[in-house]
């Protein structure tokens, strides 16, 4: 069989990347342009700010791509690239990118969910394999999400409020700690220990997902110790709300690892970076006896190589756009 070459870009959110994967797995060139030491002054992303930069990054993004892969747009099979979720001025830079490409080159456009690019992820490693369970910890979302064969999504839950992404970024503002929190977080989890008592959220039988207690309980908490003179043990309150939230996480997970008998578990989303989460779900699925794929460090976070992973599958499928396409900052997964 041919290969195929996938062009994949992404835009959502503070990360202007592109990338060209062959046959879904493997990458040939990937190149991230970071705008996190922009927006961590303003302690998150601020979306006009991280628009203008998308402008100002995306061609050299995109030249720097095929230089490092070698190659050329005749060489490219199809654009793959995130029409959303996601702040919709960044996405739209991506998108008018692709869609030129597209109507220049001659080259089919498919349209990709954010969501589904970071599960596809894990295909960078190894083919998925169905049916599956996905959890998604990303920035803007939480979900655990069942697939039966490609792009066949059925959301099981969510988060009702915050995504678990959001909450790591908050607590770590009222640490004082640099956006982006997670990583900082997880960092500092390392040296303390959990002796703050926090509630772990939504302890029900459903499988559903809610963060704005837990942090609210962590706000409030420093700001009674701030207000009785008491200084923050840090790295104890780092630990004490990751173990909190992961067990929120992994014992949804579980519910529905038992409750659908299902054999094959993703981790997606930039959360999944998170080493205390890695080690907790090894922890669950070597437990329950299941297999896990968790995507490396590199594509944890936003990137094409995700983007372009799907797209192949998406591509396979016969999944089209025409220069119709639209962002969408908020959207399904479907
Ligand atoms: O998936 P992502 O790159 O963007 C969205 O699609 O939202 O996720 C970004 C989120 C941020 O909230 C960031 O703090 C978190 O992922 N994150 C981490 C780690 N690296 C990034 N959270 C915990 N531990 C990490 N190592
Ligand atoms: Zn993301």
């Amino acid at each position: 069989m041919k290969d195929i070459y996938i062009l994949g870009i992404e835009t959502s959110c503070d990360e202007t990347s592109a990338s060209i994967v062959k046959n879904g797995i493997e990458e040939i060139a990937t190149v991230i342009s970071s705008q996190i030491d922009i927006h961590k002054d303003y302690g998150g992303v601020v979306p006009e700010i991280a628009s203008r930069h998308h402008v100002k990054n995306i061609t050299m993004v995109l030249e720097e791509c095929f230089e490092k892969a070698n190659m050329k747009m005749d060489d490219i099979d199809a654009i793959a690239i995130t029409y959303g979720p996601g702040l919709i001025g960044s996405l739209l830079i991506g998108l008018e990118a692709a869609k030129t490409l597209s109507f220049v080159y001659q080259k089919p456009l498919i349209p990709i969910h954010h969501i589904a690019g970071h599960i596809y992820a894990n295909s960078l490693v190894k083919e998925l394999e169905f049916p599956l369970l996905a959890v998604v910890v990303s920035g803007g979302h939480t979900e655990l999400i069942e697939m039966t064969d490609h792009f066949k999504f059925h959301k099981l839950g969510g988060t009702l409020d915050d995504a678990i992404g959001e909450c790591y970024d908050k607590v770590a503002r009222v640490l004082g700690l640099e956006y982006p929190g997670g990583p900082k977080i997880d960092k500092l989890s390392a040296e303390g220990e959990p002796t703050y008592q926090l509630p772990v959220p939504l302890k029900d039988d459903s499988y559903n997902y809610s963060f704005s207690g837990l942090k609210s309980a962590v706000i409030n908490l420093v700001h009674n110790e701030e207000q009785r003179g008491e200084d923050i043990r840090k790295a104890d309150l780092a630990v004490s709300f990751q173990k909190a939230s992961i067990e929120a996480i992994t014992s949804k997970a579980r519910k529905a690892i038992i409750d659908k008998n299902i054999k094959n578990v993703i981790v997606a989303g930039g959360v999944a970076a998170s080493r205390a989460l890695r080690k907790a779900m090894e922890d669950l699925t070597n437990e329950l006896g299941v297999e896990l794929s968790i995507p490396p460090m590199k594509y944890c976070t936003d990137n094409g190589a995700m983007i372009a992973a799907a797209g192949y599958y998406a591509y396979l499928e016969g999944r089209r756009a025409d220069l119709n396409l639209n962002a969408k900052s908020q959207d399904t997964l479907n």
